[in-house]
């Protein structure tokens, strides 16, 4: 059974995801109880893409958020190096919408071409953090827009104590009864805990040199949104 540690070691992060692939946007349902649902309905809007823009869904897995990104005419770049990802996304082709092997920590793009870029729960999965970001800013034209979506803390301790206690015993319990992968769900736990809080994100956002970093809450913290600019 594959489980990539807390180093997260590309190889080992790609093979974990490669091996859930197959399972998992049933599984997200399922250990979110439908609430990724709506987290994916408020990154789209927060994403706002309009028709003639070019979208960069960065660690896009399957494409379940990027799908959205097309539908007002814009055209979407779901990327990945997760290559079973990739293929169970491009089971479901969607107009507007390619899907890219490429690595967060050197992307396979040239500079300042994508108007928005966003990545929902993969800036937690990528080695090197503040490398991604730069990565990101890189490819972003000037005046472009960032969304991050990730599972983040509850800013009231006691809930956050009982979250984190759901995450280290329900949530691996489920997962091993799903997916017949605990190994991944228990990283996705452990990863999720060591996470930065929210303003610790922004600051790291701030510090790759996006500007007007903002963020907001989802569900009570378990998930933060965050927004930047490149600057002009
Ligand atoms: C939890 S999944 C999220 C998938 C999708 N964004 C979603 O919202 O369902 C994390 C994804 O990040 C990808 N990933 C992790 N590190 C990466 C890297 N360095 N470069 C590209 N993709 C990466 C994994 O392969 C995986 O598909």
């Amino acid at each position: 059974m594959t489980r990539a540690q807390l180093d997260k070691r590309p190889a080992d992060v790609s093979v974990m995801f490669d091996n859930v692939a197959d399972r998992y946007d049933l599984l997200n349902d399922a250990l979110s109880l439908g609430m990724d649902r709506r987290w994916r309905r408020v990154v789209a809007r927060a994403v706002g893409a309009r028709s003639g823009q070019l979208v960069l869904d960065l660690a896009a897995g399957t494409g379940t958020s990027a799908r959205a990104f097309t539908a007002a005419g814009a055209r979407c770049v779901a990327c990945d190096f997760s290559l079973g990802m990739l293929a169970v996304g491009a089971r479901k082709p969607a107009t507007g919408l390619r899907f890219v092997a490429g690595d967060a920590l050197a992307l396979p793009f040239g500079d300042e071409i994508f108007d928005v870029v966003t990545i929902s729960f993969g800036l937690r999965n990528v080695a090197d953090t503040g490398q991604a970001l730069a990565e990101l800013l890189r490819v972003t034209r000037r005046g472009g827009r960032l969304v991050v979506c990730e599972f983040s803390h509850l800013p009231v301790r006691k809930l956050n104590a009982l979250y984190e206690r759901y995450l280290s015993t329900a949530l691996p319990a489920v997962a091993r009864r799903l997916s017949g992968n605990a190994a991944a769900y228990d990283y996705l736990a452990e990863s999720i805990k060591a996470w930065p809080a929210q303003h610790e994100l922004a600051g790291k956002i701030a510090g790759a040199g996006w500007s007007g970093v903002s963020w907001r809450n989802l569900t009570l913290g378990v998930v933060a949104l965050h927004e930047a600019r490149r600057p002009r």
